[in-house]
């Protein structure tokens, strides 16, 4: 079962530069348990990989920078013009056994792992990875319970409280449905976002499904035409796989004072700020977009099976 982001994982060109904006500019801070800085966690293999680990609420930040050229992460940063990206989706499993043995039955390839893992009749019990061809174009991770506890070290200065939700977007809205519902096992908040249409948004034309899971949510987003910026990044990045990442949604208290503080830390807005949402140019944070949103904690939850607003 799975029961809250893990992390976001993102692709960045330069550690220590994106640790300057996704720790030091957020004011976040980096778990030096997990991912001493500098060096970072370094993980070997098919795809070397130096990472560093930000807490962030219940969830993490997962900073991916390539340790070799030519390795996967980096043609995955190249392929999205060099500076960063949103990379992949880990979610925790209470089981990590049952939901691999359950997510190969569903017909997802799990990689990352070698033939005799996988050949192996013996139970998962590592974190695993499945191919995003088979996820709407997402690289979709799992990770089990582990016994690691952030230190208070880790939780920053507070300005930034949660993962608030993970932005993607697909072609299909009633396929993503499928995905998130049907094989990972999430439900929709239909009272916000009725399954069929959507929750329409129209400052951007595009149609979304709010998928809580835990504290945080997966927002499913399907443009409804091909003239706003997320139908053209969907059409670049994710056509032919049905989908892609989109955004970060960062949980804030006071929106408008933390856009505030991120411009006195050089980071660019986009539009101006409101008491619900801002966001940041992805120009200024490596190449991803960041979305401000009002943390939920001041929120009743009235449907006990989502956050509403
Ligand atoms: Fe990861
Ligand atoms: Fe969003």
């Amino acid at each position: 079962m799975f029961d809250r982001i893990h992390h976001a994982g993102l692709a960045v060109a330069d550690l220590d530069a994106a640790k300057g904006i996704f720790a030091d500019a957020l004011g976040l801070r980096v778990d030096m348990t997990r991912s001493p800085y500098p060096g970072g966690r370094q993980q070997r293999g098919a795809d070397p990989t130096d990472i560093l680990d930000i807490p962030i609420g219940n969830s993490e930040l997962e900073l991916n920078a390539a340790a070799a050229p030519g390795s996967g992460v980096h043609r995955f940063v190249e392929g999205r013009g060099g500076v960063g990206a949103l990379h992949h989706i880990c979610l925790h499993t209470t089981n990590v056994a049952d939901d691999v043995a359950h997510l190969r039955a569903s017909g997802l390839t799990q990689i990352a792992a070698s033939p005799e893992q996988l050949e192996s009749g013996e139970p998962w019990k590592t974190v695993a990875f499945f191919h995003p061809r088979d996820c709407l174009g997402i690289l979709f991770e799992i990770w089990p319970t582990d016994n690691h506890r952030v230190g208070d070290s880790s939780q920053g200065e507070g300005i930034f409280t949660s993962l608030h939700h993970l932005g993607v977007v697909t072609t299909d809205l009633e396929r993503a449905r499928e995905f998130w519902c049907n094989t990972i096992g999430l439900r929709v908040d239909t009272l916000r976002s009725p399954i069929g249409k959507g929750r329409q948004d129209d400052t951007d034309n595009v149609s979304i499904l709010d998928i809580p899971i835990g504290d945080g949510e997966i927002e499913c987003i399907q443009p409804n035409d091909g003239t706003s910026g997320t139908a053209k990044f969907l059409e670049k990045y994710g056509a032919r796989a049905g989908g892609t990442m989109h955004h970060i949604a960062l949980g804030t208290r006071d929106v408008k004072s933390a856009a505030e503080q991120l411009q006195s830390r050089g980071m660019r807005l986009i539009g101006a700020p409101t008491d619900e949402e801002a966001w940041v140019h992805p120009k200024s944070s490596a190449g991803i977009l960041i979305e401000l949103r009002r943390d939920k904690s001041s929120v009743v939850d009235l449907s006990g099976r989502g956050w509403r607003f």
